[in-house]
């Protein structure tokens, strides 16, 4: 067969990363249990390689555009790639991001090995600023969970003037709705524990560039940490990214008609949404109490941590004391799933309306 040209991210979710054409081969990449290799090969030890990765590389790779190397979990890439920098360098980070990446840099900057400065990613001109003297640029775009969004392609110019890597968290948006490296950034990480492997069944992370002498370093960093992930879990997640497009496209309609309906519910006193996506985040007028009763009142909304599943699961985020004191405490982010949106409508509105 001649060479597949790739088409479009629908066609790759679905085609990527299979076996060849050939009779007798399977469909899908089998699961390739295997702590070592028969020697002479490129493989030769578990920690170094496995076909079960290399099969989801392929496509999430080709999705965002570049080289993929898959991690044992989201954070497992997101400190491979903070550790990038030299001592005592400069990282500029959403003070919003992630709670666990905010506090894997608090914690490499309490023991001296970096010096953090957080920056409203939002706010262009003043990440700009920040970028003067950073060896690291970490921008995510939307911020989980307050939704703000960033300009990547500004900021990462900026950065580039000084001489900084640009490294996008691309878990919210998925390479579908957003590809950070076409818009300049040198790195894109993944917890592709998230829409990715999309079934809340799997913890696994990524990272994908296009610079080869990045993507060595970084290899060689995974195997040398060991922070590789299991056979299985690649083979999981494959599997979820099969139908990416499928289920990124419905939790993004069901969202945008929640948004709608949920602007004049009395009980909220602010509805948040970058416009793309299935996250929102919508805040209790009255505050943390509301918030928990509200997670508690649904059928079919879960009140669990975690986004991106096929299911739709909510949380008030300040619940966990290491959430960041500026957002506000009565703050449910919401994680819209592929459920018929009038029964999602119809289980929220019913608990809002106990609140009022
Ligand atoms: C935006 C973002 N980045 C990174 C992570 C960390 O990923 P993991 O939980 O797979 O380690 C998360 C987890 O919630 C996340 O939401």
């Amino acid at each position: 067969m001649s060479e597949r040209a790739p088409i479009t991210p629908a066609t790759i979710a679905v085609t990527g990363g299979r076996p060849p054409h050939e009779p007798d081969q399977p469909l899908n990449a089998p699961i390739t249990m295997a702590s070592t290799y028969v020697a002479g090969g490129d493989l030769e030890y578990g920690r170094y390689g496995n076909p079960s990765w290399t099969a989801f590389e392929d496509v999430l790779g080709e999705l965002e555009g570049g080289r993929c190397l898959t991690f044992a979990s989201g954070m497992a890439a997101v400190m491979t790639v903070l550790d990038l920098v030299a001592q005592g360098a400069k990282v500029v980070l959403p003070r919003h991001a992630y709670q666990g990446s905010i506090m894997a840099l608090a914690d490499l900057e309490a023991r001296g090995r970096l010096h953090a400065h957080l920056v409203d990613i939002s706010d262009t001109a003043a990440v700009i600023a920040a970028c003067d003297d950073a060896a690291l640029v970490w921008i995510e775009t939307p911020t989980n969970p307050a939704l703000e969004v960033a300009d990547i392609a500004a900021i990462a110019e900026a950065a580039h003037e000084s001489g900084a890597y640009v490294v996008v968290d691309n878990t919210f948006a998925t390479p579908l709705l957003q590809q950070p490296l076409a818009l300049g950034a040198d790195i894109v990480v993944h917890s592709a524990t998230k829409y990715l492997a999309g079934h809340s069944d799997v913890l696994l992370g990524a990272v994908v560039t296009a610079d080869d002498e990045l993507y060595d370093v970084l290899k060689g960093r995974r195997s040398l940490a060991g922070a590789v992930p299991g056979a299985f879990e690649t083979w999981l997640a494959l599997r979820g990214l099969r139908t990416l497009h499928l289920r990124v496209e419905r939790a993004q309609a069901n969202a945008r008609i929640l948004v709608e309906r949920l602007q004049e519910h009395p009980a909220l006193s602010e509805v948040r949404y970058p416009g793309f996506g299935g996250i929102v985040a919508i805040v209790l007028a009255e505050g943390e109490l509301a918030a928990d009763l509200l997670v508690r009142k649904t059928h079919v909304w879960v009140h669990a941590t975690s986004l991106g599943g096929v299911e739709s699961t909510f949380e008030r985020r300040r619940r966990w004391k290491t959430e960041a004191a500026t957002i506000p405490v009565g703050l449910v982010r919401m994680s819209v799933g592929i459920e018929d949106v009038e029964d999602l409508w119809t289980d929220l509105v019913t608990a809002l309306d106990t609140l009022t």
